[in-house]
């Protein structure tokens, strides 16, 4: 199978928060794997900028040495990175002074796309789109990339498109979610979309329920005074993993085009059911030996916030009214591991009679690590002594499928990176959908803080708090396994 790279027109980035982690970790890297695929073109040009003094030449070692730390060693070509780098500029500048605007306005070209990504903190994107217009930067189809969070409520997230929407147009503003880049979320649309064999069964008549998982391993890390004002709701639920209902609940769009399918999401966030307090469990890990817990690693002795989340969530519309949506995530969980599984009721009559352990079908839709899909059947079996069921997967691993394209799946960043040159909002989310999942999260809590509600403990390595288990158990379901 032959990957086919469709090459972009020639573009300016530049990037405010240029030396910052998500430039040096992911964007720069991306556009580095993009430039050896082939998809940069000559004229194409990278300008960090940031606060730091710094010649062309300190950031060009700055991102060469990303590229060697977080590009696979098989994708380090000495001399394309040095080609590479060849295209990368950088500019000191003062985003709320006067300072390096002029050299950043002498660095832009009027000629060619131009797109400028927000990659700092939220209070400077008001000042920033107001800086690019005022001192001349900004051209009339100028695009702007902004980096969650967007808002940390439906107040300040108004607050924030009106703020951008003074300055840009809706079709100029090209809000990222991450999880949207994901080769699997795509490959949710095309599964559902493109193939006949689901989309029938895809409701409330055969879908007994959904789960969503997002499970990490790692802690809060270096993160805990952003973290403990947001919690795992903010953080990943009111974005990430409602993207991911959205993909999987929402109508068929007219077209795989870009206000077609954010028509639809935002149908489903707007359907959404408010949440009951007992369809809720938030917890905090708690230290482990040496290692500490929640509270020492935000440094917060009272903290209250929580760093796992599960939920039971109804989409009241005639497509989905009684399957229930289950959603978890959380930090310091026992395994690193994304999915989707949409679990079918079981056939209505059994013709071989009551036999143990027989399940209905599941298709798990694997997000990472191991991106694939599988769907569990029930067969026969071998060998004689009558008809004994046994449930066996359809394993599909995007790697052994697709061969060396399935291996190299771009990164989400990397993905989103090429879409915005190109134009294509598709995968990015607009102001009435942010607005609308900010509204569906706010009174969920605000009800927890009004109630004082404090979160569960669990232990780092598990599969978070008992408390969740039980929130399935009720309802006599259980969770899937949290493996990779
Ligand atoms: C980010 C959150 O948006 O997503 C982090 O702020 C989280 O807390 C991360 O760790 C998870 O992303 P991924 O791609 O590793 O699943």
């Amino acid at each position: 199978m032959v990957s086919r790279v469709i090459p972009v027109d020639p573009f300016d980035l530049v990037i405010f928060g240029g030396t910052g982690d998500l430039a040096r970790r992911k964007i720069l890297p991306g556009l580095y794997r993009r430039f050896l695929a082939g998809q940069m073109p000559e004229e194409a040009r990278v300008i960090g900028a940031a606060r730091s003094e710094m010649s062309d030449d300190d950031y060009r070692a700055m991102i060469g040495q990303s590229i060697r730390e977080f590009v696979a060693r098989g994708k380090q070509d000495e001399e394309a990175i040095g080609k590479f780098l060849a295209r990368v500029h950088y500019v000191a500048i003062d985003a709320t002074g006067e300072a390096g605007w002029k050299a950043l306005k002498a660095a832009t070209r009027k000629d060619v796309i131009q797109v400028v990504y927000f990659s700092v903190a939220p209070s400077l994107f008001g000042p920033l789109a107001e800086r690019l217009h005022q001192k001349g930067i900004a051209c009339a189809t100028c695009r702007i990339v902004v980096e969650k969070p967007f808002g940390r409520d439906l107040a300040t997230a108004r607050a924030l498109n009106g703020t951008l929407a003074e300055h840009f147009h809706e079709n100029q503003i090209y809000r990222i979610d991450h999880y949207l880049g994901k080769e699997t979320v795509q490959n949710l649309m095309a599964v559902r979309f493109g193939n006949m064999l689901f989309e029938p069964l895809w409701n409330a008549q055969y879908v007994d329920h959904i789960q969503i998982t997002a499970a990490e391993t790692v802690g809060v890390g270096g993160r805990g005074s952003y973290y403990d004002k947001s919690g795992a709701m903010r953080d990943m639920v009111q974005n990430h993993l409602m993207q991911l209902l959205c993909l999987i609940a929402m109508e068929p769009p007219s077209q795989f085009e870009p206000d077609a399918v954010r028509d639809e999401k935002l149908k489903v966030i707007r359907a959404l059911d408010p949440v009951a307090p007992e369809e809720i469990v938030r917890g905090q890990y708690q230290p482990n030996g040496a290692a500490p817990g929640y509270r020492q690693d935000v440094q917060n002795a009272e903290s209250l916030t929580e760093s796992f989340i599960a939920m039971r969530l109804h989409v009241s519309n005639w497509r989905w009214k009684g399957t229930p949506f289950y959603l978890r995530t959380g930090k310091k969980l026992k395994a690193r591991a994304s999915e989707i599984a949409v679990v079918f009721k079981d056939p209505p009559h059994s013709i071989f009679g009551q036999q143990e352990g027989r399940r209905g079908n599941v298709l798990a839709i694997k997000l990472q690590p191991n991106e694939g899909m599988t769907l569990r059947v029930t067969i026969k079996e071998p060998g004689p002594g009558g008809m004994r069921l046994v449930e066996v997967p359809l394993d599909m691993s995007f790697a052994e499928a697709l061969g060396p394209n399935g291996t190299d799946i771009p990164d989400a960043y990397e993905r989103l990176v090429m879409d915005v040159v190109r134009g294509n909002q598709t995968l990015f989310m607009r102001d009435d959908e942010v607005e609308a999942a900010w509204a569906w999260a706010d009174p969920v809590i605000a009800g927890w803080e009004e109630r004082g509600d404090r979160p569960c403990a669990y232990e780092p390595g598990s599969a978070g708090p008992e408390e969740a288990q039980i929130l399935m158990h009720r309802d006599g379901r259980r969770w899937r396994e949290i493996r990779e």
